[in-house]
């Protein structure tokens, strides 16, 4: 299949609506990440996002609306959730609520539960106005790698398997939309993200985090999300992270870096700017600054996908702070690294 990657004027949005109608998948920019859409209502085009993303059928799909008027057609609204719409439609926060039978259980894996989200990209808006359906989307990267932030990633990764991208530019938030359970009270965090934790405690009280978002979780406790099953936004060189006093982070990732680059592979380290010269000539990609969690989040996914580009084996780097946006950065980066982190201590060794 031919992969064509058009700039979103409203010609080519009026195409993409149309290949979406005839039954067909679309690659489209949100303000998180680049999602591959396709007509909620029809099973057959949801199967080609599956198929084109080679995603696991046990992880449910986002349906994407344009109006909150669509909600009640959809899923069932408890008296939290129409608060919460209120305050973050449209925007990068997704509801999970019960679902009404009209969703095909493709889109939700057999759950009876569905995740519903408004866009705030204009263009994201358009799209789905034009098709005039609700729009399923999951992240349009291979299911496993970085989600994509670009029109460029989309092809990367897809292309010859879909037959349209439409190209928006660099998605302005860069990681993807706070994914909360609304069906329970307080309402649970199963995926942190562009929506923070903050801002949702003080509309609706303290909400909280489902376990396996920081940790990985323990043999036992029934899986909070089926996402959390597979495996996230994984570079093919391996990831180690680190923390503990910024000395001994420092020191640690020095002693590694150094190990494996004498052992011959090509080695990397994440790092705060302020902190890049400490590493001498050591090969250093910036994080953007500690005190700005929204640059390191917009820049995230772009430096992990260079590391496969560079073929970069062995990555290193300290963890983020956890305010605001950071602890969707977190996430991702524990995620990315398989769990796989060094604590160095906070004393200075
Ligand atoms: O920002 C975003 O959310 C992007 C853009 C395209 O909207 N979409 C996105 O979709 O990240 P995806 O499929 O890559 O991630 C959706 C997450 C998965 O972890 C999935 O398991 C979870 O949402 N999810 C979907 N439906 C669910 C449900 N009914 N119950 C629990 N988790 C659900
Ligand atoms: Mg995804």
């Amino acid at each position: 299949m031919n992969t064509i990657c058009l700039p979103a004027t409203t010609h080519a949005i009026r195409e993409a609506a149309l290949l979406i109608q005839s039954g067909e998948i679309v690659a489209f920019p949100t303000e998180t990440v680049y999602g591959l859409g396709a007509d909620t209502f029809n099973p057959d085009a949801i199967a080609k996002i599956f198929n084109a993303k080679q995603r696991p059928q046990d992880n449910p799909l986002i349906v994407h609306i344009a109006d909150p008027c669509d909600i009640s057609h959809l899923c069932y609204m408890e008296h939290t959730a129409k608060t919460l719409i209120e305050f973050f439609f449209p925007g990068p926060l997704t509801l999970v609520m019960r679902k009404k039978d009209i969703i095909p259980d493709i889109i939700t894996a057999g759950l009876d539960s569905v995740a519903i989200r408004m866009p705030s990209h204009p263009i994201a808006h358009a799209f789905i106005k034009t098709t005039g359906v609700p729009i399923a989307a999951p992240s349009a990267n291979r299911s496993g790698k970085p989600s994509p932030t670009t029109a460029a990633h989309v092809i990367t990764d897809l292309s010859g398997r879909i037959p349209m991208v439409l190209d928006g530019g660099e998605c302005i938030i860069g990681i993807e939309s706070t994914v909360l359970d609304v069906r329970v009270n307080p309402p649970v965090i199963l995926r942190p993200g562009g929506v923070t934790k903050e801002s949702l405690d003080a509309v609706v009280g303290s909400v909280r985090l489902s376990p396996g978002i920081m940790n990985p979780l323990e043999g036992g406790i029934p899986l909070p999300s089926p996402g959390m099953r597979h495996e996230h936004y994984t570079p093919n060189g391996t990831l180690t992270l680190f923390r503990g006093s910024r000395l001994n982070v420092f020191k640690a990732i020095k002693t590694e870096y150094d190990k494996t680059v004498s052992m011959g592979y090509a080695s990397a380290i994440f790092a705060f700017t302020p902190d890049i010269r400490l590493f001498g000539d050591r090969l250093v990609f910036s994080m953007g600054n500690q005190d700005a969690p929204q640059e390191t989040a917009k820049k995230l996914y772009t430096l992990l996908r260079s590391m496969d580009e560079m073929g970069i084996s062995c990555i290193y780097s300290t963890i983020p702070n956890l305010h605001d946006i950071g602890m969707g950065v977190v996430n991702r980066l524990i995620r990315a690294a398989r769990f796989n982190i060094i604590d160095t201590g906070e004393e200075v060794s």
